[in-house]
């Protein structure tokens, strides 16, 4: 299909791009309901009496070819468990991304542990292990790999970088369900790994989380920290570590059990959505869609495209604005609201507990820390790919953008995408 990119901007009065309302889709039915309703009558919403959590716990590690996963109530929760069952003694330096989701951080300073940033790639914006490795020093006690997006980061660089140094590998894959990266999953590499099921995941239960292991060790530290360091298996109610409550419902379980036999379905077919307005995309001078390297099962939890201001005449603002006038939403911002995450105040002014500089004293984040990821901010553009989108939005979707494209282009344009 082509189309006329040389039409007016809607911006400026003419037609817009996205001609045919998105699809509204519908992420809750019948199976949930039915789980939900055997919750009632169970008669108990309590994870440790029920049975969906444990259903969901099994399903999970099943479906990843894991030994063991724990639900929790969050995305958030889940790295704060998989961060404490590593056992690092406070101080100690973990390094994560520096495009990323406060909740990757959140556990890391509360365990009294430092986050340290390392740059990412221009064109993945995952976080490279060369970054990681010229900031590991004898402070640092583990590496948090994020799949950005949906995209899985280089693992086999981590996984090689975990062995040279001795350090353990978490995976946060709050974002990437289902991704592969060399037909291996995500959350299935490192030592302990992350899952969030926040409404804005590929699945949801409104808030929730996993987190999957192989290590006996890690799954017991895990359970115990999810429930105030109460050994309920043993009978015994004597903490040993500061630990919160993150509980799963049985609520919470029974809708993420249901959620879990869509999660394939899902990701499969926003892989097929977005590797198809990828290669739209490529057509279009000036415009770059996000890298997936090979090997890789893009699981678009994110379309991310980055301009190329060589030849294009706008900032990244102007082109959001101009885009979202065609009909097509996005945002110039990225995940992380407009920065990276060490120039959030917490990090600025060292306050994340209240008249004290714990545990960042004597720290400094600052501009420059990782250019590559500050100079994303400035050209990369974020949509949304939703599994119930048509090849008609993804086509009006690349119109729209080749229409932008051609509009600020600092050359005359002959392209149709
Ligand atoms: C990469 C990443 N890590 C952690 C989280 C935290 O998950 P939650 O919102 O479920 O607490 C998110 C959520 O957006 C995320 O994207």
């Amino acid at each position: 299909m082509s189309f006329d990119v040389a039409e007016q901007l809607a911006l400026h009065g003419g037609p817009k791009a996205k001609r045919t309302p998105f699809p509204k889709g519908k992420r809750h039915g019948e199976l949930e309901k039915t789980y939900l309703n055997e919750v009632i009558d169970s008669d108990t919403l309590f994870f440790y009496m029920g049975t969906k959590v444990r259903a969901l716990e099994k399903r999970f590690a099943e479906m990843c070819g894991m030994k063991h996963c724990i639900a929790c109530s969050s995305g958030t929760a889940a790295v704060h468990m998989a961060v404490a069952a590593l056992e690092l003694p406070v101080g100690r330096e973990v390094i994560t991304s520096a495009i990323t989701d406060m909740g990757s951080l959140t556990g890391v300073l509360y365990q009294g542990l430092v986050p340290v940033f390392a740059d990412v790639d221009p064109d993945t914006l995952n976080m490279t292990p060369e970054a990681v490795r010229q900031k590991i020093t004898p402070k640092t006690g583990a590496i948090m790999v994020v799949h950005h997006a949906g995209l899985a980061a280089d693992m086999d660089g981590f996984l090689a970088l975990g062995r040279e140094t001795g350090l353990p590998i978490i995976e946060d894959c709050a974002q990437a369900y289902r991704c592969l990266y060399r037909g291996r999953l995500a959350g299935t590499m490192g030592a302990i790994n992350a899952f969030s099921l926040n409404h804005f995941k590929h699945i949801t239960c409104g808030s929730g989380g996993m987190i999957l292991t192989n290590d006996d060790k890690l799954r017991y530290h895990s359970s115990i920290f999810l429930d105030k360091c109460y050994q309920r298996d043993e009978g015994i109610r004597d903490p040993f570590f500061l630990a919160p409550n993150y509980q799963m419902t049985e609520l919470q379980g029974a809708v993420a059990l249901a959620q879990l036999e869509k999660v394939e379905q899902i990701v499969a077919a926003r892989n097929r959505l977005g590797t198809r307005l990828d290669a739209l995309l490529a057509t279009i001078p000036g415009i770059a869609p996000q890298k997936t390297p090979e090997g890789c099962r893009h699981g678009y939890f994110l379309f991310l495209f980055r301009l190329d201001l060589d030849r294009l005449r706008c900032t990244s603002r102007e082109f959001s604005e101009a885009l979202a006038a065609e009909g097509v939403p996005n945002r110039a911002r990225l995940i992380t609201g407009g920065m990276p995450v060490y120039l959030y105040r917490i990090f600025q002014h060292r306050s994340a507990f209240p008249g004290s500089e714990f545990p960042l004293e004597g720290r400094r984040y600052g501009k420059g820390d990782c250019p590559v990821a500050e100079d994303a901010f400035e050209r990369w553009i974020t949509m949304n790919i939703y599994e119930h989108y048509t090849d008609t939005d993804i086509q009006e979707m690349a119109h729209g953008i080749a229409k932008v494209a051609r509009h600020f282009s600092r050359a005359p344009s002959t392209t149709q995408a």
